[in-house]
């Protein structure tokens, strides 16, 4: 365990008019690596996870961090460390983290389609265990555990129907979404478990979403599970532990979030009278802050007679949630110059018009070549990146004790056309 102070002031911050990353300047970064460049802060990371752990005190947990936020190796090896564990969320993530170093019952295996191929390799693994979607997946996990002759761990993801107030594309504990069974399905499946030897059920899962930003939810989703577990005790059908999920929320705009003391709180106060222990599969409220895309302006050009359209060298390739939820960001000049504020609006270099990175924003004055700093990118950013227009997947750096290393090399031609013949 690395000894680090939650307190300790990590991240991104304007000193001096210039924007560092744990006392390394970004732009030095940008200037060596080029743009668009991801930075992380190895020290915010540490903080954010420890943040959470610690709050726990002494009631029994594990965090198992969720891997698609960002499976970078660099940033899985720095959770690994602080004695983390994982949410994996295909039979690709679940590789990954085994690369790593992760033992099959430090991993969970959530997703709502696990194909055939994925669950014949998940279930001899041992996994802590395998989130169940629907009565049709528990059937053929419990297929391949029966001709492999050993119980296969299972855990049901329930549909509490609970609204977690987010945005309708990362919402997903209404009954209309796809994810999870019904509770009444759900009891229906428990009530077959004691005629399947195949199957162990070790724990129930709830996740109703991310990027929740009130407790109210969260705290009523660890209440259901909660009455979930001890209902299951009383049927003869004790529980290993409960999973709670994720979806706890950042502050995109610079307002308080809820505190992880809080979060955890809300959660512990609903499930400890089961004397369960919890999992919690967070993803972007651990990365989330601990990154910033760093891109490159590459125009500036007339948009109405109150502002300029801002051309930048990353887009939705490089950030895709601006393009697919209308997502905020906090976007800010690397070096800001002196002069008014001026009106822009900063759009990546994709051919779709929904390429917008940052709407009606009003920012000091930008020249080309100047560095701008999109915040908050470290979840669901690199992530989900992609090759459209063949652009190439940008490079990560990972700042960590004053130093700063690239962590993932910038993808060439090469590299993508490599799968092509
Ligand atoms: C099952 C499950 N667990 C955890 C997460 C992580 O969510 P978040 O990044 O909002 O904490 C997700 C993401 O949506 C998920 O689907």
């Amino acid at each position: 365990m690395i000894a680090f102070s939650a307190m300790t002031p990590t991240g991104f911050s304007l000193a001096d008019t210039e924007l560092f990353c744990d006392g390394v300047s970004v732009a030095a970064i940008a200037d060596a690596v080029g743009t668009p460049v991801y930075v992380n802060s190895a020290a915010q990371l540490r903080a954010r996870f420890l943040a959470l752990d610690r709050a726990f005190d002494d009631y029994p947990h594990s965090l198992h961090y969720a891997l698609k936020a960002n499976s970078l190796l660099g940033v899985v090896r720095i959770i690994k460390a602080l004695g983390g564990a994982v949410d994996a969320n295909s039979i690709w993530e679940i590789e990954v983290a085994r690369r790593i170093g992760f033992a099959p019952r430090e991993i969970v295996f959530t997703g709502v389609g696990k194909s055939g191929d994925e669950l014949a390799q998940a279930v001899p693994l041992g996994l802590k265990a395998i989130n169940v979607e629907s009565a049709g997946e528990l059937g053929r996990i419990e297929a391949i555990a029966t001709a492999l002759g050993v119980p296969a761990r299972v855990a049901v993801r329930v549909n509490p129907d609970i609204d977690a107030k987010s945005h309708p594309h990362i919402s997903t504990g209404l009954k209309i979404n796809k994810f999870g069974v019904p509770v009444g399905e759900a009891r229906d499946l428990f009530a077959t478990l004691a005629r399947r030897p195949s199957l162990q059920l070790v724990a129930i899962h709830v996740h109703i979403g991310s990027q929740i930003t009130t407790l109210e939810p969260l705290r009523n989703a660890a209440r259901f599970i909660a009455a979930m577990g001890r209902e299951l005790k009383q049927a003869g059908l004790p529980l290993e532990y409960l999973d709670v999920g994720g979806g706890l929320g950042i502050s995109y705009d610079g307002t308080p979030a809820i505190a992880a003391e809080d979060y955890v709180s809300a959660i512990v106060d609903e499930v400890r009278a089961t004397g369960l222990p919890v999992v919690i599969e967070p993803g972007r409220a651990i990365v989330g802050p601990a990154a910033t895309l760093v891109a490159r302006v590459i125009d500036i050009k007339p948009r109405n007679a109150l502002s300029e359209f801002v051309v930048i060298d990353a887009g939705m390739t490089e950030l895709l949630r601006p393009a697919l939820y209308g997502a905020f960001h906090r976007i800010e000049p690397v070096r800001p110059r002196g002069g008014a504020k001026k009106d822009y609006e900063i759009v990546g270099p994709v051919c779709e018009s929904s390429d917008v990175v940052g709407r009606d924003r009003t920012l000091a004055p930008l020249e080309v070549g100047d560095l701008l700093a999109i915040r908050d990118a470290g979840a669901y950013g690199s992530a989900m990146a992609s090759n459209y227009n063949r652009r190439p997947l940008p490079p990560e750096v990972i700042v960590d004790g004053g130093e700063w290393r690239v962590a993932r090399r910038r993808q060439t031609v090469d590299d993508m056309l490599a799968l092509e013949s």
